[in-house]
């Protein structure tokens, strides 16, 4: 028998020894805080099951630690939840079954600890330690969780069609595991996630997101996308995704695989960024290659405009999703938008022009922006690598200059509209827009800095030419 005693020996884990004992009945510590104990993982929570009442059993050890800590209830999923020392507690009484068919209203019907565990998600999260009497800190394994974690291994405690049944994310957290974990998905379990997988769709958007972005923050995201095309997943959640497959041929010339191509550029990023919305930047970025794609003789194929295509339906995949339509995804469309700028920068001659105009679309998003461009290039050349790679450091030192000179990077104009509308005693109109546009397109192309004096100027020659007379010298 594994004893964890040692391991909780918290006075929370004490409490609940103290109050099963005087309520007479059974309480075990389970699931996730388990595995990740033997994982050596921290936890931010820590779930109980007894064969009693799990709100009771909450309030009387929360009341125990401390008569002020304030216990949530859900009366209707008969569990309840408090906050201690920066760690969640959740008490639920042991259920026969987890979940009814076809929704999320859980059957609240008592069952054993045994019953508990039969109907849990994995072998790895089937795992209990005892908190009662003499048995304190004894784990129970009855469906080899901890052979499993061993042999990094993903495998359903039941027969998997019917814990996939019981809960179609559970297919989504097979690959969210075996990405975040690096194990393996046993057979059996995979061929039914395959088998099933248009189960997904009865699935809530929010909780198929989460487990996305899950994936997506894990070490090498394209692990758990290529299972999740393996399994047929991919088409039911990014159709948009799947259809960047494969490659065309016409006249012996062929294009690259964009989806491979996607996988890499994220992987690539993700050595280099924890930010999810940059990562979520990479995944998309080529996203409106395939509504682009065009064979043009003596050309080859062609993509043009995939990046402002691929940033407009953006969030038509976010509204889809229910990923936040906030200042996220329009990060994500600008990221999208810009990101051949540096690439085409870099493959002419990088003119401060140029380098200006990138930081002034950019802005504090510069750097983020050269990171995703970085990971862009994918060549198995590694000459074509390093002169891009080379060319993009260029980029940067220039970006790096400018900044020192110009204040480009959140552009505000020198020459305010309401200094424009007085100078020449004009309402706001036409005017205003050009000479303010005249004054921005002239420092960006570096023919005047970014200072009100030279603005001002520049503002008076070019009202002259709109025929517009300063107020001071009006006859
Ligand atoms: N569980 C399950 N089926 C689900 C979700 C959860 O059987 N669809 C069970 C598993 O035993 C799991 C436990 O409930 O270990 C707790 O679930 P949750 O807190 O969502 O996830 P964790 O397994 O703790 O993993 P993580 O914290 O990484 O999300």
């Amino acid at each position: 028998m594994m004893d964890f005693s040692k391991h909780i020996d918290s006075v929370v884990f004490k409490a609940v020894a103290k109050q099963v004992q005087e309520l007479g009945v059974e309480a075990y510590v389970i699931g996730g805080f388990v595995r990740d104990l033997v994982l050596g993982r921290p936890s931010k929570d820590v779930d109980f099951v007894t064969t009693g009442d799990g709100i009771e059993l909450a309030s009387k050890v929360a009341h125990s630690l401390n008569p002020r800590i304030k216990v949530n209830y859900f009366k209707n999923f008969g569990t309840a939840q408090f906050n201690y020392q920066g760690l969640d507690f959740e008490f639920v009484g042991a259920r026969k079954e987890s979940y009814s068919r076809d929704s999320r209203k859980p059957v609240v019907e008592r069952g054993t600890l045994e019953d508990d565990l039969n109907r849990r998600d994995f072998t790895i999260n089937a795992m209990a330690i005892s908190l009662n009497g003499n048995s304190f800190g004894q784990l129970i394994d009855p469906f080899n969780g901890l052979h499993h974690i061993d042999i990094k291994l993903i495998k359903t405690p039941l027969d998997p069609e019917i814990t996939f049944d019981d809960d179609p994310l559970r297919m989504m957290r097979a690959i969210r595991f075996s990405a975040q974990l690096s194990f393996s998905i046993e057979e059996e379990t995979f061929n039914a996630i395959a088998k099933y997988n248009e189960r997904i769709s009865i699935v809530s958007k929010e909780r198929i997101v989460d487990e996305l972005n899950k994936i997506m923050l894990s070490a090498k995201p394209s692990v758990g996308f290529k299972l999740m095309d393996k399994a047929g997943l991919l088409p039911h959640i990014l159709p948009e995704m799947s259809r960047m497959k494969g490659v065309e041929v016409k006249n012996g010339i062929g294009h690259k695989d964009n989806f491979h191509h996607t996988l890499e550029v994220l992987d690539q990023l993700s050595k280099k960024s924890d930010d999810l919305w940059l990562r979520w930047s990479a995944l998309l970025h080529d996203i409106a290659k395939p509504l682009t794609k065009k064979f043009v003789e003596g050309q080859g194929w062609t993509f043009y405009g995939h990046n402002y295509l691929g940033a407009k339906i953006i969030p038509g995949i976010f509204k889809r999703l229910k990923l936040p339509l906030n200042e996220k995804m329009k990060f994500v469309q600008k990221m999208v938008g810009l990101h051949m700028r540096p690439i085409v920068l870099s493959e002419e001659e990088v003119t401060d022009s140029a380098v200006r105009r990138l930081l002034f679309e950019a802005g504090d998003d510069i750097d983020l922006l050269m990171t995703l461009c970085e990971a862009d290039i994918t060549s198995k050349n590694e000459e074509k690598v390093n002169t891009f790679l080379n060319n993009f450091q260029l980029v940067r030192s220039k970006l790096k200059d400018i900044e020192e000179r110009d204040a480009i990077r959140n552009f505000q104009p020198p020459v305010s509209g309401e200094t424009i509308m007085s100078t020449f005693g004009i309402g706001p109109g036409r005017e205003v827009g050009i000479i303010k546009n005249t004054i921005k397109e002239a420092i960006l192309d570096g023919e005047i800095h970014n200072n009100f004096e030279e603005a001002f100027q520049l503002m008076l020659k070019q009202g002259k030419e709109l025929g517009l007379l300063p107020k001071n010298q009006k006859g």
